[in-house]
């Protein structure tokens, strides 16, 4: 029987190790969280990295890491320090995550990194081959592995073969500044079917398929080597039941049940009548526009005094990438944003900002999104923005309201939210005011149709859209030969 691969850079568990014994935690990212639910239905293999370097396994470790992947239905790829430096934090994190967000001054183009991306492609071509057969779906995933779908379909012509990048795919004034720009286009176009999160990234991909390899496009269709391929935008979406319902079974927690976290919400909420909580979660990345974010809340509360003592900003910084220098910046950067802050406006009863630099479990998540008012989501560039959407999905009692930032991938299907442009901070502070004082009514309007459509594109729908197109594009292969 045919099966279904999904491939990855990183799997959705991530495996570390202390005192030969192994400790398994779930990844963190919109890739990992949204592709699991997918993947849960227990049909798939997943093949990836599990976040080990190879020189710290010996062959026990290594059977014992290869059995705990097996159990969760995936399989690792081992990738050593030097592949760790140079393709991961090297080439898709210095190269292609700077150059595809439009950061052009952070981007670095260097051989070394190139040579060991090509490398570290190959070795997952070499465990996907492994693992499948001729008429296997193979769906590769995202801006680590954009060679893959060509290292494949060169050995595994009759497989189909899917692509969804979930991060921007840039504008071709941007994409043709990357040296290898021709290698990375042919590299995708060894896939049947490529996803994108919006219509604006794919009509940006097909763009520079058109003007850097000189090829015919016809409307979403590329003619390539005697084969059709199929470009398409599949907007991600989350597993709603499984936040909706998490939420539900949150309000009705008794005092025993609830998490410290919780509490400690519950605490400042009672102590303050009328007080109000903004939140924030992303991975401390460049992209996700914290810096411009502390600024402009720093910003509102010396516009609109009378919020003082009656707002706290709650920042979720998940650690993320922290050997790249511009992530080790960032995080030095937001450290002292806070400082400052909360040491111009604090009280001897109230601290602005409460700032947490770590990941948290899915309960606290919950906790966070059911506690908070309003969500302040303010990325630079973002390809979709999955935050956004588990925020609404908690709703239960359709309170809340979302401010997002025009640049995430998700504002495109989030009309109904309070949407901004990152840079204007004067936008900002009116925004969060409105947001504060939005009469409960008009609050419930918004957040049901935001609902309504969350619900309707879950996250198994979008993967069921996609496996249906990639279908239906090897069909019309078959008729073309
Ligand atoms: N997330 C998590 N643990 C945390 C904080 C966040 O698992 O401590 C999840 C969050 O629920 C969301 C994902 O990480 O599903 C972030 O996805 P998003 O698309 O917002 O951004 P990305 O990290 O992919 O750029
Ligand atoms: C984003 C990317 C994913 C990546 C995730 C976490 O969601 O699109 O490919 O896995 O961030 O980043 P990391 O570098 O820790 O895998």
């Amino acid at each position: 029987m045919n099966k279904t691969i999904i491939v990855s850079n990183r799997l959705p568990l991530q495996i570390d190790i202390s005192n030969d014994k192994l400790r398994i935690t779930p990844s963190v990212g919109g890739l990992a969280t949204g592709m699991k639910s997918v993947h849960e239905e227990g049909k798939t293999l997943w093949i990836g990295w599990s976040g080990l370097k190879e020189e710290d396994l010996d062959d026990t470790l290594t059977r014992k890491v290869d059995q705990a992947v097996a159990q969760e239905h995936c399989a690792a790829v081992s990738l050593t320090g030097k592949d760790l430096d140079n393709f991961y934090y090297g080439f898709s994190n210095r190269t292609l995550w700077p150059l595809f967000h439009y950061f052009m001054e952070y981007t670095y183009f260097e051989n070394i990194q190139w040579e060991s991306y090509k490398r570290v492609n190959r070795k997952f071509a070499d465990m996907v081959l492994k693992h499948t057969d001729d008429g296997d779906t193979i769906w590769i995933h995202d801006y680590q592995l954009l060679l893959l779908p060509e290292l494949i379909k060169r050995e595994r012509p009759n497989a189909s073969i899917g692509f969804f990048l979930h991060i921007p795919f840039p504008s071709y004034e941007v994409f043709r500044t990357m040296p290898w720009r021709e290698e990375l286009l042919r590299g995708m176009l060894g896939a049947d079917l490529l996803g994108f999160h919006t219509y604006d990234y794919e009509r940006h991909f097909l763009s520079s398929v058109r003007r850097i390899l000189r090829l015919d496009t016809h409307f979403n269709e590329i003619s390539y080597e005697g084969r059709t391929i199929r470009v398409d935008s599949f907007p991600m979406g989350i597993d709603y039941r499984k936040f909706h319902n998490a939420a539900i079974a949150h309000g009705r927690q008794n005092e025993a049940q609830k998490s410290d976290l919780q509490k400690r919400l519950d605490t400042h909420l009672l102590s303050t009548p009328g007080a109000k909580m903004i939140l924030s979660i992303d991975r401390l990345d460049y992209t996700k526009g914290i810096p411009n974010r502390l600024r402009a809340f720093e910003y509102f509360l010396e516009k609109y005094p009378q919020f003082r003592e009656k707002v706290r900003f709650v920042l979720l910084a998940v650690p993320s990438r922290s050997n790249v220098p511009q992530y080790q910046l960032l995080k030095k950067e937001t450290d002292e944003l806070v400082g400052r802050i909360n040491g111009r406006f604090s009280s001897v009863s109230w601290t602005p900002i409460w700032y947490f630099y770590r990941s948290m479990p899915f309960e606290n998540l919950i906790d966070l999104y059911t506690s908070c008012d309003v969500a302040l989501i303010t990325p630079i560039r973002d390809g979709m923005n999955l935050v956004a959407k588990e925020y609404i999905a908690t709703r239960v009692d359709q309170s809340g309201i979302l401010v997002l930032s025009e640049m995430a991938g998700a504002a495109k299907e989030m009309n109904e939210a309070l949407l901004i442009n990152p840079n204007n901070f004067e936008q900002i502070a009116d925004t969060l005011k409105r947001a504060l004082e939005m009469p409960v009514e008009e609050q419930a309007e918004r957040n049901a149709f935001l609902q309504q459509r969350l619900e309707r594109y879950s996250v198994d729908k979008w993967a069921g859209e996609f496996l249906k197109a990639l279908r239906a594009t090897r069909k019309l292969h078959h008729v073309m030969v």
